[in-house]
Formats: C-alpha cells, sequence, structure tokens
C-alpha cells in the first residue's frame, strides 16, 4: 500500500511516519512537506534510508507536483500538512488559508482524478477498502466550551481562530466531496498533543525548555484555560485505525481524558524539573482564547476499540525527559541551525 503523507516533517507527522514504518511492513511512505518553519528533517533523522519510505520537498498547493506524486500509485493520503499555530494565525492569517484551504482543496481534486476509476465510495461504506483519503483535523473546530460538557462529532462548528476557522473550512471541504463526488474522505479531530519532535512554540515543549534555560515561562491570562491533552504515540494509533478500518465520510473525534488547566500543566513541568515556580510569568491573555476543550471520544472507541494507552502523568514525565536528553535538537531548532540539516542531505539552502 502506497501512503502519501503530507507534513510529514513536522511533529505529529514526523512521529506518525515513524509509528506506520515500523507497525505496518506492508505500507511504502511518500512524505511531501515544504519545509515551513515548523517542518524539520531532523525529526525523521534515522528515517531517510528506510526502504520503504521517500520525501519530496513541495507544497500541497502545487497542483503539478501532488498530480505527479499521485501517478506514483498513491493508495491512500493522511493530510497533516498545515499552518497549526494559533498564536501565528492572529498575526497573518494568509498562509493558513493558502495552505489549510486551498492546500487541502488541491489534494482533495488531486485525489478526485487520479482515484477516478474507483469512484464512488457511497454513504459510510464498508471499512478497511482504498483508497481512503484522512483530513487530520482538530477539536479547535468546535469552538470553545464553558465548565461543562465535551465536543462530540455533532458539536455545531464555531471556531475562534483564524488558524481554527481555516480547519473547519478544510473539514468541511472534504466532507462536501465525500458527499458529492462519493470520494472516500474520513475526518478526525483531535484534542492538544504533546510528545517528543514539538516545535517549542507550543505551550509544552516551549515551557520545558524555557525552564532548562531557566527562562521566564510566559503563561497567557488567568493560566485557568483548559486543554484535553493526549500523547501523540496515542493520536498516531488512532490515525493508523482510522485509515485502515474507518468508514468514509465519517468524523472521528480523538481525545484522552486528559484535561488540564495550562496553570497544571506549567506547575507539573516546574514540578519534574526541580525548577521553581517564580519563573511563571503572567501575560496579556491572547486575542479570542478558547477557555477549554474536551473531547468525547465514545465513537472512535466504540466502533474502532481505540483506547488512549499514555496517561497523562507519565506521558509527561517521559516527554519531559526527553526534552532533556535531547537539548541539541531544540537547540537547534531555537536558534535557526535546523534549517541546515536540509542543506546538508539535499545540498540546497532553506535560509
Ligand atoms: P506542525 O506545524 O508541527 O507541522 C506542520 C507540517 O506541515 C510542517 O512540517 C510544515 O513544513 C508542513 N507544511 C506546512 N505548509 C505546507 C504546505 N503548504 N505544503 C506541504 N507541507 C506543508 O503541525 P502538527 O502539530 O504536527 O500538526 C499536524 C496536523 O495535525 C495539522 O493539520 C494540525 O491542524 C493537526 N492537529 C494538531 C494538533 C496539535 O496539538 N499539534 C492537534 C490536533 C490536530
Ligand atoms: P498552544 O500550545 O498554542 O495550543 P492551542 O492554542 O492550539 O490549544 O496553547 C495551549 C494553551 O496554552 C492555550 O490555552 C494557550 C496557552 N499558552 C500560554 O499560556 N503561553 C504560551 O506561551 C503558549 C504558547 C500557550
Amino acid at each position: 500500500m502506497k501512503l502519501l503523507v503530507t507534513g510529514g516533517a513536522g511533529f505529529i507527522g514526523s512521529n506518525f511516519i515513524r509509528y506506520i514504518l515500523r507497525t505496518r511492513p506492508g505500507v511504502s511512505v511518500i512524505n511531501l512537506d515544504k519545509l515551513t518553519y515548523a517542518g524539520n528533517l531532523e525529526n525523521l533523522a534515522g528515517v531517510e534510508n528506510h526502504p520503504r519510505y521517500s520525501f519530496t520537498r513541495g507544497d500541497i498547493c502545487d497542483r503539478r507536483l501532488v498530480s505527479e506524486i499521485f501517478s506514483r500509485g498513491v493508495d491512500a493520503v493522511v493530510n497533516f500538512a498545515a499552518e497549526s499555530h494559533v498564536d501565528r494565525s492572529i498575526m497573518d492569517a494568509s498562509p493558513f488559508v493558502e495552505t489549510n484551504v486551498r492546500g487541502t482543496q488541491v489534494l482533495l481534486d488531486v485525489a478526485m482524478e487520479c482515484w477516478r476509476e474507483r469512484l464512488p465510495v457511497q454513504g459510510p461504506g464498508p471499512a478497511g477498502r482504498f483508497p481512503v483519503f484522512v483530513q487530520v483535523s482538530t477539536d479547535e473546530v468546535y469552538g470553545s466550551l464553558g465548565p461543562e460538557g465535551r465536543f462530540t462529532e455533532e458539536s455545531p462548528l464555531k471556531p475562534s481562530s483564524p488558524y481554527s476557522a481555516s480547519k473547519a473550512a478544510a473539514d468541511l471541504l472534504a466532507l462536501a466531496y465525500h458527499r458529492t463526488h462519493g470520494l472516500p474522505v474520513i475526518v478526525t479531530r483531535c484534542s492538544n498533543n504533546y510528545g517528543p519532535y514539538q516545535f517549542p512554540e507550543k505551550l509544552i515543549p516551549l515551557m520545558i525548555t524555557n525552564a532548562l534555560e531557566d527562562q521566564p515561562l510566559p503563561v497567557y491570562g488567568d493560566g485557568l484555560n483548559v486543554r484535553d491533552w493526549l500523547h501523540v504515540e496515542d493520536h498516531c494509533r488512532a490515525l493508523e485505525l482510522v485509515l485502515f478500518r474507518g468508514r468514509p465520510g465519517e468524523v472521528y473525534n480523538i481525545g484522552g481524558h486528559g484535561e488540564r488547566t495550562n496553570l497544571e500543566v506549567v506547575r507539573a513541568i516546574l514540578k519534574l524539573l526541580g525548577r521553581p515556580e517564580s519563573l511563571i510569568r503572567y501575560v496579556n491573555d491572547r486575542p479570542g482564547h478558547d477557555r477549554r476543550y474536551a473531547i468525547d471520544p465514545s465513537k472512535i472507541t466504540r466502533e474502532l476499540g481505540w483506547r488512549p494507552r499514555h496517561t497523562f502523568e507519565e506521558g509527561l514525565a517521559a516527554t519531559v525527559e526527553w526534552y532533556r536528553q535531547n537539548r541539541p535538537w531544540w537547540e537547534r531548532v531555537k536558534s535557526g541551525e535546523y534549517k541546515d540539516y536540509y542543506t546538508k542531505m539535499y545540498g540546497e539552502s532553506l535560509r
């Protein structure tokens, strides 16, 4: 089975590629990644020469390139490629609309063209049939919760940030291609991930690396916003199940009952590292800051038997240890040196 993974040099994509090469001997992976600031080939160090792996640097908005890749015989797509950071979307929404919306549309169009003879795949359809197009989305499309309740697949879409609005637009396009053209699309909506190789602009790796450098830890607003944390490996396993056994046309929420306030997370990190709470700095709140996310994962548990394996306490401790052990990785990310890895491998500069 030939699998196109887009955005495979990012945090979740690179964890997914490592995972699928390890668990699925029948799968070959093509990684298409533009290598934006968030793409880092060091995340895939050791995988480059794997016999079932290849990398192409390019943009999912480039229809000619995407068609060329599909002509190699792609059976399935997992679309991770995206601009993914809320704060950046507040500064400039353009790359979010371009990649997250238009890029997804290009992938859907090319998939339709290349899989024409294998379409339509109607209704929920039987599981485990290829081709299939997995659109990796986020719980942020549902907007913010009050103190009670959890997001189900039926919750209304009410995105708050340009990031989540662009992801919601892509979800709806993908589902519309299923409804209109019979394209076998499955949408997953996962809660906040953490784990190895996460870019240190997101809460957990930023706080760990700042604490390791005895730098201040910026907490937005009152620090009482709640996120539903899931270890990236649990997300990868959920995606594998959806890819092989999910039903086309369906949405699956993914989340691990891991609700914590930001302050609880930051304090736990400081404790694990033996650093003082005086490093915490309360800073201005993020505009439009969602108060709480919480996922009801009962559909994916019921249909596909998925359950998270990591508790937050154990997963966070392992993640803190990973950043402690892999200081050169994040120091090169923070200094910008990680871009030279590509130059060394492919002779072309990213700077
Ligand atoms: P990331 O920012 O770490 O990685 C994104 C990757 O996409 C990078 O390698 C980047 O180079 C690549 N990319 C960006 N624009 C591209 C383009 N036009 N063409 C090709 N490649 C491009 O993101 P992540 O945290 O790994 O998230 C991956 C996906 O999962 C995203 O779609 C995100 O919305 C979704 N998601 C993330 C989380 C989370 O907590 N991180 C939670 C739920 C869903
Ligand atoms: P983030 O990791 O950016 O994920 P998202 O906004 O997509 O959920 O942020 C997680 C939470 O942490 C969110 O409530 C914002 C907050 N936060 C801080 O308090 N300080 C920071 O420096 C960052 C990056 C986030």
